[in-house]
């Protein structure tokens, strides 16, 4: 029997003061730095949906990012991190598209799109230290993007983060990092939640462009524990990466699927059936509309899910997760063995549900889990990996939390 081990989220002055510490370490005396943070996030369900227009329901973690930062005169931009040797180093005027590589890559990329924005940022330094678990699937660099962002917005005095109107213009800056500068072709699913959800909701995101902010993220009291349940966050340690060619291969079929049906996104599709006969032509192997049927039918889940989490059903949103599950690893393929082993072995322990949570292919799954369950089903997931000779998998504790500040 393995004991199942546990990744504890810091206490907001232990994460405060890791940073300030690395922070006199890496640089010269004097202004003290501010300190800001930013959690990672698990999404609930709605998976691969918010390139496609689509809805999402995310939570943010307990696990947070933190951010010691002194603003400069001059443009030059000095980081040093818990989590990377040395210091990273560039000036905001070599930032650009294709120039700037590393994990600073994220880090100067916001200040690059506050920029593009029209907003005037100086360099700065910065310590950064984090109890996100990396390469998790569980939205760390989202976390380290809008730490920076609260951080710059603050120094600036650029009042962004003091309304949920101008967070939503920090996701679409810390977006722009990411894809632009990072050069990871994600939605906008990780920034949303890192920076405009609120502790005890979930945040029902509406990514169909043009939306008001109030109507683009609806915040949905979450409250598992009166209900009696809990969310179990499974880290799988299986490798995950987003910026390899998988998450942009699925984008472009659902970009194909769209031209093909002329539509301007797949959100649009009103009659599934019709829209999978209207591919078929074009679609030899099947996986255009595979990769469609996933999208259309988990958007639709997705708002299911949420209309159960606002009528207090939350105990019977199992079978969402599963089917939501056996979509994306059957239909969308982007499932391993890993998370399929997480939600097996959570449901023969009695979980209500389960389901792999962000991009996939490895990194993290989520099991909603009855309070007295909750030890048995993470001793039968360790056991499940040790039994398969896999690598012990790591639990989080996931009540819904703070965002970035
Ligand atoms: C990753 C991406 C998000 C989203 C999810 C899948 O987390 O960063 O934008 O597409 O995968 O839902």
């Amino acid at each position: 029997m393995t004991t199942p081990q546990w990744v504890e989220s810091w206490a907001p002055e232990e994460g405060a003061t890791r940073v300030q510490d690395l922070f006199a370490l890496a640089f010269e005396a004097g202004s003290a730095p501010g300190v800001w943070s930013a959690p990672g996030r698990v999404n609930l369900i709605g998976e691969h949906t918010d390139y496609n227009a689509g809805l999402c329901l995310p939570t943010a973690l307990p696990h947070r990012t933190y951010v010691a930062l002194r603003p400069r005169e001059d443009d030059l931009v000095r980081l040093t991190s818990a989590q990377a040797e040395g210091v990273w180093e560039t000036r905001l005027s070599d930032v650009g598209p294709g120039t700037t590589s590393g994990w600073g890559a994220y880090v100067a990329g916001v200040a690059w799109a506050l920029a593009e924005a029209g907003y005037k940022v100086s360099g700065f330094e910065a310590a950064v230290d984090s109890c996100v678990p990396f390469g998790a699937g569980l939205s760390s660099s989202a976390a380290l993007e809008a730490a920076f962002a609260v951080a710059l917005d603050e120094v600036h005095g650029l009042g962004l983060a003091a309304t949920d109107e101008g967070r939503a213009v920090l996701v679409d800056v810390c977006r722009r990092a990411e894809n632009e500068i990072a050069g990871a072709p994600t939605g906008g699913l990780d920034q949303s939640a890192s920076l405009r959800c609120g502790e005890g909701h979930a945040l029902l995101l509406d990514f169909r462009p043009g939306l008001p902010a109030a109507e683009s993220a609806r915040p949905v009291p979450f409250d598992l524990a009166s209900a009696g349940l809990t969310l179990l966050v499974v880290d799988t340690r299986a490798e995950h990466s987003h910026a390899t060619g998988e998450y942009g291969t699925r984008r472009a079929s659902c970009e194909e699927a769209t031209d093909r049906l002329g539509v301007a996104s797949l959100r649009e599709i009103v009659d599934l059936e019709q829209a999978l006969a209207a591919l078929e032509p074009h679609d030899a192997d099947g996986v255009l509309r595979k990769r469609v049927r996933h999208v259309v039918t988990e958007i639709e889940r997705t708002a299911q899910f949420a209309d159960l989490v606002r009528d207090g059903g939350v105990e019977q949103a199992g079978p969402l997760m599963v089917a939501s599950h056996e979509s994306l690893r059957d239909d969308y393929e982007v499932s391993c063995r890993e998370l399929d082993l997480v939600v097996s072995a959570a449901l023969d322990a009695g979980a209500l549900g389960a389901r792999m949570t962000g991009g996939g292919f490895g990194g993290s799954a989520i099991a909603l889990v009855r309070l007295p369950d909750v030890g048995r089903v993470a001793q039968a997931v360790a056991d499940a990996f040790a039994e398969a000779g896999l690598r012990a998998p790591l639990f989080l504790d996931a009540p819904p939390s703070a965002p970035a500040g």
